[in-house]
C-alpha cells in the first residue's frame, strides 16, 4: 500500500470532482455527451485508483472479485437489455446504489457496535444514510417491478396511506434520535433498518406505473444522496462530491420531467395517478372518421415534399425502427427534401430516449430539433410524419381541460400540410386517452408495425 499525503489526496480528488463537473456539463448536449461521459468516467478511474492506494485497504482479493463479478454482470446485462427495458434497468441501478450505500451506513453501525463506541455526528450521518439508502433500495425495487410488469401498474392505495407514511418517517426520527441519546442499541438499530425499507416500498405503490420513469429520476437523485450521506460516513470527499453531482442532477431531471408533463411533483407522488385502459375515452373512439393511406402513396407525398418533420414517439423504441428510419431520412434528402427530427423532451419512456435511438442510427445531432425550436416551423413543412408518438402531438393537451395531459406542451404536428401518423391501430398511448389528430381532415393514418412499415416506406421511396 502506498502511503500518500492526506493533502496530496485531497488535490487528486478536486481534479477528480473537476472532471465529473466538466463531464456533467458536456452531457448537456447530444453533441459534446460522448466527450462528458469519457471526461466523467476519467474522473471516476482517478477516483477510484487513489481510494484504492491511499485509503486501509485490507483484503485486494476480495475487490478483485467484486470488480470481476460486476463487470461481467454489467456488461452481459448491457448487451441483453432491450432499449425498450432502458428504464427499468437504470430503476435497478439506482436501487443497487441506494442499497450500497445503506450497507455502508449499516457496516458502520456494526463496526461501531464492535468497538463499542460511535461519535455522535457519525451515528447521526448513518442513521441519514440507512433511511435514504433503504428507501431507493426497496423503491426502486418497486418501480423496476411496476415498469417489468412483475408487479401490476395500477396504484395501490388503502386508507390513511399518507398519514401511515408520514406516521412511519415521525417514528424513524423519534427512534433515531433515542438511538443517538442512548448510544449503541443493536436492535433498535434494526428495527429502524427494516422502518427505512418498508417505507421505500409504501412511498412508491400507490404511484402509478406510467410515472415511474418520475420516480426513477427522483430516486436517482436519492440514491446519490445516499452516497453522499456513506462518504461523511467513510470521510471520503469524492464520494460526498459524487453523491451530491448525482443528487442535484437527479433533482433537475426529476422537475424537467414533470414540467414537460405538465405535472407537480407532489402530484406524482401523491396523486394516484394511473392509466385504466378501460376507462371511457382510453379505447379508440368507434365513430369518427379515419383516413388511411398506404406506403406507395405515403411515398409520394414524401419523395415531392420540401420540408418533411419527422416526428418520433415510443412506438419507434417498441419497434426497433430508428435505423429504417434514418435510412429512410437519407433517402428524402437524396432527393433534395429538407428532413428534421422534432424531439419532445417525454418522448418515449425515458429522459433522452429518442435522442439515444437516433444517435444509435447516426442521424447527425444537428437535425434534431427541441420542440421549442422546431414548433414554429410545423405551419411551413409539407409532410409531418409521425413515428408510433401518440401523446406528445394530441391537441386535445391544449385545450381540454378535462383531459388527463390538458396543459402539457405539444409538438405542433397538427399545423403541417399534411399529416401521416404511422402506429398500428388508434389504441391510445401512455395517458390512456383517444387521440383527436387521427381524425384531423389532414391527417392520413398508415397502420402497422413502424419498422416494417417504414421499411416499406424506403422501398417505394426508392422506386420513385
Ligand atoms: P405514447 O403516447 O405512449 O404512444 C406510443 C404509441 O406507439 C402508442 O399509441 C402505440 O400505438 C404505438 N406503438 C407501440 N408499438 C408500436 C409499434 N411496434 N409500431 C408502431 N407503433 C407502435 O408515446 P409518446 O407520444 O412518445 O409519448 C410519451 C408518453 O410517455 C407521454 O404521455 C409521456 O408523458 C409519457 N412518459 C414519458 C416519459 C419520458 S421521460 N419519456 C416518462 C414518463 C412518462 P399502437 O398500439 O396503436 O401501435
Amino acid at each position: 500500500m502506498v502511503e500518500l499525503d492526506p493533502a496530496v489526496v485531497t488535490l487528486i480528488y478536486l481534479v477528480s470532482a473537476a472532471f465529473f463537473i466538466l463531464g456533467l456539463r458536456d452531457l448537456g448536449s447530444p453533441a459534446t455527451a460522448r466527450r462528458g461521459n469519457l471526461l466523467a468516467s476519467i474522473g471516476m478511474l482517478i477516483a477510484i485508483v487513489v481510494t484504492l492506494l491511499n485509503t486501509g485497504v485490507l483484503n485486494y482479493e476480495l475487490i478483485a472479485v467484486g470488480l470481476l463479478l460486476g463487470a461481467v454482470l454489467g456488461a452481459t446485462a448491457a448487451r441483453l437489455v432491450k432499449m425498450t427495458a432502458m428504464p427499468q434497468m437504470v430503476g435497478l441501478f439506482n436501487g443497487f446504489g441506494g442499497g450500497a450505500s445503506a450497507l455502508v451506513a449499516i457496516a458502520a453501525y456494526f463496526r461501531g457496535f464492535s468497538l463499542d463506541q460511535l461519535p455522535l455526528p457519525t451515528t447521526v450521518t448513518i442513521l441519514v444514510g440507512v433511511l435514504i439508502g433503504g428507501i431507493t433500495l426497496t423503491g426502486s425495487l418497486v418501480a423496476f417491478g411496476k415498469l417489468q410488469g412483475v408487479i401490476a401498474g395500477a396504484p395501490k392505495t388503502f386508507p390513511l396511506q399518507q398519514p401511515v407514511n408520514a406516521a412511519l418517517l415521525v417514528l424513524y426520527v423519534g427512534l433515531g434520535g433515542y438511538l443517538v441519546a442512548m448510544g449503541i442499541q443493536l436492535p433498535l438499530f434494526l428495527v429502524l433498518v427494516a422502518i427505512a425499507l418498508v417505507l421505500g416500498v409504501l412511498i412508491v405503490i400507490p404511484i402509478g406505473g406510467a410515472d415511474m420513469p418520475v420516480v426513477i429520476s427522483l430516486l436517482n437523485a436519492f440514491s446519490g444522496l445516499a452516497a453522499s450521506a456513506a462518504g461523511f460516513i467513510l470521510g471520503n470527499e469524492i464520494l460526498i462530491v459524487a453523491g451530491a453531482l448525482v443528487g442535484a442532477a437527479g433533482l433537475v431531471l426529476t422537475q424537467i420531467m414533470t414540467k414537460a408533463m405538465n405535472r407537480t411533483l407532489p402530484n406524482v407522488l401523491f396523486g394516484a395517478v394511473g392509466v385504466d385502459t378501460k376507462a371511457p375515452g382510453a379505447t379508440a373512439a368507434v365513430d369518427k372518421t379515419v383516413r388511411s393511406i398506404d406506403p406507395a402513396e405515403a411515398a409520394l407525398l414524401l419523395g415531392y415534399a420540401q420540408s418533411v418533420i419527422i416526428v418520433p414517439g415510443f412506438g419507434m423504441a417498441a419497434a426497433q425502427a430508428q435505423h429504417a428510419v434514418a435510412d429512410l431520412a437519407n433517402k428524402l434528402e437524396d432527393r433534395g427534401v429538407n428532413v428534421r427530427y422534432a424531439v419532445h423532451p417525454v418522448a418515449g419512456r425515458m429522459p433522452g430516449h429518442m435522442n439515444v435511438l437516433l444517435a444509435e442510427a447516426n442521424v447527425p445531432y444537428t437535425k434534431l430539433y427541441d420542440m421549442d425550436d422546431i414548433n414554429p416551423d410545423f405551419d411551413r413543412a409539407d409532410v409531418a410524419l409521425i413515428i408510433g408518438a401518440n401523446d406528445v402531438v394530441n391537441p386535445a393537451a391544449r385545450h381540454d381541460k378535462g383531459s388527463p395531459i390538458y396543459g402539457m406542451p405539444i409538438l405542433n404536428a397538427d399545423r403541417a400540410k399534411h399529416i401521416i401518423v404511422m402506429k398500428r391501430s388508434l389504441n391510445p398511448g401512455f395517458s390512456g386517452v383517444d387521440n383527436e389528430l387521427f381524425y384531423h381532415e389532414r391527417t392520413m393514418m398508415l397502420f402497422g408495425d413502424a419498422r416494417d412499415k417504414v421499411m416499406e416506406l424506403v422501398a417505394e421511396v426508392k422506386q420513385l
